[in-house]
């Protein structure tokens, strides 16, 4: 318990907190971490110095989330196009669950956090599995914070398996066409027992999807800061949470 709360000033804390509306809280935040490649070099650091910097920024936010009350927070650790970089990077980045997971996971426990991961298990590592496995079995039964971790994960690819599912459904008669709805195609996502992100928190200054959660954003509300993710404080997220706060979200009415 101690070292997962580590790190966060407990004054800094409750004064950032202090103006958030408990009661308006996202249920679920979604993030894309980016910018640890540009934030380990303008330190004349490697990469993985990146990511690895961006793993204590993991356990800041998670901290921060599990704080105010969020149900889920989705973390995009690592994309269906990410395999494409250096195996030196793909190799460190599929290393980090695990060290993660080993600081991390007795607290998580403790926490009543629930572990989980988004993506593929085909094509990644026994070990990065096995982390996984042994987190999301540990911390099956808890009913706080759902931590999900976006890994092997890939939004088009996740809808043409959705697609692909229910024409099989259709092609041996479980299903008519008349039974599509949205609701069922969401419920062959690999989301499907999540509820849709109400808040999308992109770091680094890219104003982009990156393959994420395209379906799931119909009406999410996005926040996008400038701060590299290793930079990215619990008062950023506050900061973030403020602002999703002061909106009105309309779903297309006129609310
Ligand atoms: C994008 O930044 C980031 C990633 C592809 C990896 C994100 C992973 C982490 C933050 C660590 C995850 C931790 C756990 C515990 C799984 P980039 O490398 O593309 O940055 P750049 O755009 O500046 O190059």
């Amino acid at each position: 318990m101690v070292r997962f709360l580590q790190g966060l000033g407990k004054k800094n804390r409750d004064h950032s907190m202090a103006d958030i509306d408990r009661s308006a809280v996202p249920q679920h935040v979604a993030v894309i971490m980016d910018g640890n490649g540009r934030w380990a070099k303008k330190r004349g650091l490697p990469r993985i110095a990146g990511h690895h910097a961006g793993m204590k920024a993991v356990k800041r936010i998670t901290i921060a989330a599990d704080a105010i009350g969020v149900k889920a927070l989705t973390l995009y650790a690592f994309s269906t196009e990410n395999w494409s970089r250096p195996a030196e990077e793909v190799d460190f980045l599929m290393r980090l669950p695990q060290e993660f997971l080993k600081l991390e996971l007795q607290e998580l426990v403790e926490k009543n956090v629930q572990v989980r991961m988004t993506g593929w298990r085909e094509g990644l590592p026994e070990h990065t599995l096995a982390a996984f496995d042994e987190a999301e079995e540990k911390t099956k039964d808890n009913t706080g914070l759902i931590l999900n971790f976006a890994l092997n994960y890939g939004s088009r690819l996740e809808i043409v398996e959705a697609v692909r599912s229910v024409a099989r459904d259709v092609e041996s008669g479980i299903l008519s066409p008349d039974d599509i709805s949205e609701s069922l195609f969401s419920s062959r996502l690999l989301t499907a027992d999540l509820p849709d992100p109400d808040l999308l928190i992109r770091t680094s200054g890219e104003l982009r999807l990156s393959n994420f959660m395209l379906w799931q954003i119909a009406y999410t509300e996005f926040w996008f800061s400038s701060l590299f993710w290793p930079e990215f404080s619990e008062l950023d997220f506050y900061d973030a949470i403020r602002e999703y706060q002061r909106r009105t979200r309309r779903y297309g009415g006129l609310k």
